[in-house]
């Protein structure tokens, strides 16, 4: 391995969090700003896990929300570095909503978040490459670059 390159897995991160009264709405669904704010600190933590650097959020692709959750729910976030670019990566982030007292789960939503890395002076910096192994990262890998093309067209056009 080339030095300064790191593998999908050295970076991945799982995070838990329990539905409680204060995260929900007049409903008793997890509201949607509190779950957006969880899988922001997920997928920061494996930007900066990947690349040791602070790293801040630049775009988080279109964000839909296909169940409620529920409150008393486990709400587990599974972040992990799908490509690192040149100062920027992305991070794809899956949320599983957990029901523990039957133990259905399911896929709430995804989102894929691109951070920017920063020196000690604020300064955007590269970020050292990522090596996909499995079928998997590979894929993720190669669709990264096809969102990330996409994105920075939409962007030019929303400015
Ligand atoms: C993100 C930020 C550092 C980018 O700085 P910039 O000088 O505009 O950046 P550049 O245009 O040189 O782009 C730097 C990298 O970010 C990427 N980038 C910038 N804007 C992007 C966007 N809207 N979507 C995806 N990628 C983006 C560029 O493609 C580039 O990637 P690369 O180096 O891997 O090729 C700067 O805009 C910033 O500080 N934003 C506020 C961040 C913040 O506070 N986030 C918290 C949310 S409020």
């Amino acid at each position: 391995m080339k030095k300064g390159c790191k593998y999908v897995k050295d970076s991945q991160i799982e995070m838990t969090e329990l539905v409680l009264p204060n995260d929900t709405n007049q409903l008793g669904n997890l509201l949607g700003g509190r779950l957006m704010h969880w899988m922001d600190i997920a997928a920061a933590v494996a930007a900066q896990r990947h690349t040791n650097r602070i790293c801040v959020t630049a775009a988080v692709d279109q964000l839909s929300f296909h169940h409620p959750i529920k409150l008393g729910e486990i709400v587990r976030l599974k972040a992990s570095v799908n490509r690192a670019f040149n100062t920027s990566l992305e991070v794809g982030v899956k949320v599983i909503a957990e029901n523990q007292l039957t133990g259905e789960a399911k896929i709430a939503n995804r989102a894929y978040f691109t951070f920017v890395a920063l020196d000690e002076n604020h300064n955007k910096v590269e970020v050292c490459p990522i090596i996909p192994q499995t079928k998997e990262e590979k894929r993720r890998y190669k669709e990264a670059l096809i969102r990330r093309k996409r994105r920075l067209e939409l962007d030019k056009l929303s400015r």
